[in-house]
């Protein structure tokens, strides 16, 4: 009862107190439980920021020696599992696949869904998900290429276990080259947490009636496949493909973004709450420069990139609506130079947020938080009578 406030897009609606990340829109500042990102992308590894996000506080020795050994013995799949693969279309989107596998756990790990059941019984569920997003990515990925499933590798460490997965061959050596290592660590170390987005409020939205956490990364999962959400990283790589097919001619498509009768956007442009510049993005197009003078990849699209970066930003209809590029304007352009193929960034972008979307989930739940339930402002028809069809018009 009372008055209803409409807030669509919940753009100034606040929906919890939350301990995990803090943002500031304004100044471009990114914590993960106090710690600046800067410091994270820099001296950390992709599972201690899990564990960081998860449980509070960076991992001791034993802790991290803990916590690393648990996601390493959980990486396996129900060999059941395989055959679902075999069910999908050739053309089946990995991010559909994705989401429908993780919903899939929760037929194989029923307990999941008693909410009484105990904190240790909880933390498996944590790291069966940490540990087997990856070999469910890779496999949907070897299974598009019709190639054989390549089993996780115990002995690697869990970002050389996903590249093994995914691009090792039976019968060929496989050689990890340790700036793509590297390069996937900090991203996904970029891409962990980032408070109450679509995603996160997705996982929060649906844990709150109780259902499992699988179900509940799953939709998160969905959430994230949007173009405006994490499927902005594949969406950016398309249009600066369109653009270099197009012939180049990048202030056109600056044009058309601005124009308000074309639908087109700058993909990777623009933030919800960054409105000065994204932190994630200053670090990735650092790296981007890094990574492709390392490799010795020439590629258009970072021309094309740079061009329209160049331009947007001293033009008044991006500089007036706060438009700057986000962390998946040059991400993809990393993913591609390490060999990820466009349709997988997506995915890539899930395993790196999983341990935020897990970390949400469990704040929640900790805090006794009540279901999630917004309110309406009705402007349908106001009360009629039923008419039989015969006298239908
Ligand atoms: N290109 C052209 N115009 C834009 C863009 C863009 N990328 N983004 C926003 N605008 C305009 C928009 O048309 C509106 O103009 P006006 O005030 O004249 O109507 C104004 O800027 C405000 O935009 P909005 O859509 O009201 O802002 P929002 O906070 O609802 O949307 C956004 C944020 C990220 C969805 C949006 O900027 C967008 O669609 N960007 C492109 C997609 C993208 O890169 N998404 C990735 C986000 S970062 C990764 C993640 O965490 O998900």
């Amino acid at each position: 009862t009372g008055l209803i406030t409409l807030d669509p897009g919940y753009k100034n609606t606040g929906a919890t107190k939350s301990a995990v990340t803090f943002l500031d829109g304004e100044k471009g500042i990114l914590r993960y439980r106090g710690y600046p990102i800067e410091q994270l992308a820099e001296n950390s590894d992709f599972l201690e920021v899990a564990y960081l996000l998860i449980n509070g506080d960076l991992p001791n020795k034993k802790q991290s020696a803990y916590f690393k050994e648990r996601i390493t013995n959980h990486t396996l799949i129900h060999e059941d599992m395989k055959r679902f693969y075999e069910a999908f279309p050739s053309t089946a989107h990995p991010m559909g696949i994705l989401s429908s596998m993780l919903s899939s756990l929760s037929t194989f790990y029923p307990e999941s869904q008693n909410p009484n059941r105990s904190i240790e019984d909880i933390e498996l569920t944590f790291h069966r998900l940490v540990a087997k997003i990856t070999t469910l990515a890779a496999l949907s990925y070897k299974s598009s290429k019709g190639q054989p499933y390549i089993y996780p590798d115990n002995k690697k460490s869990y970002v050389e276990n996903f590249l093994y997965m995914m691009f090792a061959v039976p019968s060929e050596k496989y050689e990890l080259d340790p700036v793509v290592v590297d390069a996937l660590n900090k991203l996904l170390i970029l891409h962990a947490d980032h408070e109450q987005n679509c995603s996160a409020s997705t996982v929060r939205i649906v844990g709150s009636s109780q259902s499992n956490l699988y179900s509940a990364i799953s939709a998160g999962v969905s959430a994230l496949w949007g173009p405006l959400h994490g499927g902005a990283n594949q969406a950016v790589i398309e249009m600066l493909e369109m653009i270099i097919a197009d012939g180049g001619d990048y202030q056109k498509w600056i044009e058309k973004a601005k124009d308000k009768n074309d639908s087109f956007r700058l993909m990777g442009f623009g933030h919800r709450v960054y409105k000065n510049f994204d932190p994630r993005a200053t670090i990735i197009k650092k790296s981007c420069d890094e990574i492709l003078a390392k490799m010795g990849v020439d590629d258009k699209a970072l021309g094309i990139a740079r061009k329209l970066e160049e331009v947007a930003l001293k033009d008044p209809y991006f500089i007036e609506r706060g438009l700057y590029p986000n962390v998946d304007f040059y991400s993809g352009i990393i993913y591609r130079a390490i060999g990820i193929p466009t349709e997988m960034f997506t995915v890539l972008f899930a395993i790196g947020r999983l341990p935020g979307w897990i970390a949400q989930w469990k704040e929640m739940i900790e805090n006794q938080e009540p279901i999630g339930r917004p309110r309406q402002v009705y402007v349908g028809a106001t009360k009629r009578d039923y008419v039989p069809i015969e006298k239908r018009k």
